[in-house]
């Protein structure tokens, strides 16, 4: 008989129930690890307190230095229900809301060189800074200072090249969380790095299913058994000590391989890479969801846009160095990385929806998690430590 007890009534969505449960259940012991409920992973109420206490509680990773290289550059994204830009001007980046200051509408898409951005709805226009340039026939506006409005600016750090913005002003400074592995993101070059290409697709499960998936190498031999696990079979990886603001799981090559199966033909491996780094790949989490893949000749940066408990964004981008840019048919390379990395994401992709319906089950219970899936339980305490 199923041991009703610990059941979570769904039809009455609590968010605090389930909050309770993750702080209350969630064990400090490693090897009794388990999951978060299910409800965690398919409640609106649950979402809305995780916004509120976690994605507007923390950093958040938005670009990187390479999209913004001249002025007059921009990008723009919507996380968590927020439309953002991030301009380069004569006095360095900023990141800033781009919702006009009239009736709403984000006065940009997309990314570009522009030095203005005039709204499509009533032609109000701004300049690179956020300060509102023209307004035209407002004259009769009383009090209507022009001068004085300028968008809201967003708090944003730069860390080895990624740009993260918070919506907190008391959180701590990102750079001093991140000192511990600063010099990994300098061995690998980070703030050098070229954007080859961006990829955003669009995940139908809850965000923290693709936060678990990408962390732990466990499932390689199911689901990816004839793409990833012959040269990095899962049994192989392993997961160490987590740090105040991320994780990591160590993918290493199969014994006796070839560091080709490691290397992507057309790319340089970045310089200073011992024999070592070149048999290996890094994946590391910085909380909540900032995934990125170390390779030793390019590096993959993701953040998540969670549109509701159910969409999810996937927003990547594919970095390597000005040398492997510069080489050869270099676009033909980005072509190949982009299909090899599809065949993978379609598989994750297939087997996260199918567990985002077992995880809609009534009779779904928190499961138990082994060694190699220690990220999972990494992201667990996390959650817990944003939600008590
Ligand atoms: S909403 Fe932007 S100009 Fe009216
Ligand atoms: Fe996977």
């Amino acid at each position: 008989m199923l041991d009703l007890s610990q059941r979570i009534d769904c039809v009455f969505d609590d968010g605090q129930a389930i909050a309770r449960q993750i702080t209350a259940a969630q064990s400090t012991d490693a090897g009794l690890a388990g999951t978060l409920p299910p409800q965690a992973y398919n409640s609106d109420a649950f979402f809305q307190l995780e916004n509120q206490k976690i994605f507007r509680e923390d950093w958040l990773f938005i670009g990187h230095v390479s999209q913004v290289a001249n002025v007059g550059d921009y990008f723009s994204l919507d996380i968590i229900d927020e439309p953002v830009l991030c301009t380069r001007s004569d006095d360095g980046i900023r990141v800033m809301s781009r919702v006009c200051l009239h009736r709403w509408v984000p006065i940009i898409e997309g990314s570009g060189n522009a030095k203005a951005f005039v709204c499509p709805f009533h032609n109000w226009s701004y300049n690179t800074k956020g300060q509102l340039m023209g307004a035209p026939l407002m004259n009769q506006a009383a009090d209507f200072d022009r001068k004085s409005c300028e968008l809201p600016q967003i708090r944003s750090e730069i860390v080895a090249g990624m740009i993260f913005i918070t919506f907190s002003s008391d959180i701590d400074s990102l750079l001093a969380r991140l000192k511990p592995v600063l010099s990994l993101f300098e061995k690998y070059h980070f703030a050098e790095l070229q954007t080859a290409y961006e990829l955003d697709y669009d995940c139908p499960f809850n965000w923290k299913m693709a936060v678990e998936t990408f962390m732990e190498c466990y499932h390689h031999s199911a689901v990816h058994r004839t793409t990833l696990e012959d040269s990095f079979p899962g049994r192989l990886s392993y997961i160490g000590e987590d740090g105040p603001g991320w994780t990591f799981c160590h993918q290493p090559l199969r014994k006796n391989g070839e560091i080709s199966e490691v290397l992507t033909a057309g790319l340089l491996p970045f310089d200073g890479m011992s024999e070592e780094d070149l048999r290996r790949i890094d994946l590391m989490l910085i909380y909540p969801f900032c995934l990125i893949g170390i390779n030793p000749d390019r590096i993959s940066i993701s953040t998540l846009l969670p549109v509701n408990k159910d969409l999810t964004i996937w927003h990547r981008l594919v970095l390597v160095s000005k040398a492997s840019m510069a080489q050869e048919g270099f676009a033909a390379t980005a072509e190949t990385m982009k299909t090899g990395s599809k065949a993978i994401i379609a598989e994750d992709l297939q087997i996260n929806s199918l567990q985002r319906r077992g995880s809609r089950s009534q009779l779904a219970r928190p499961g138990r998690l082994g060694h190699l899936e220690r990220t999972v339980w990494h992201l667990a305490n996390y959650m817990k430590r944003k939600l008590l």
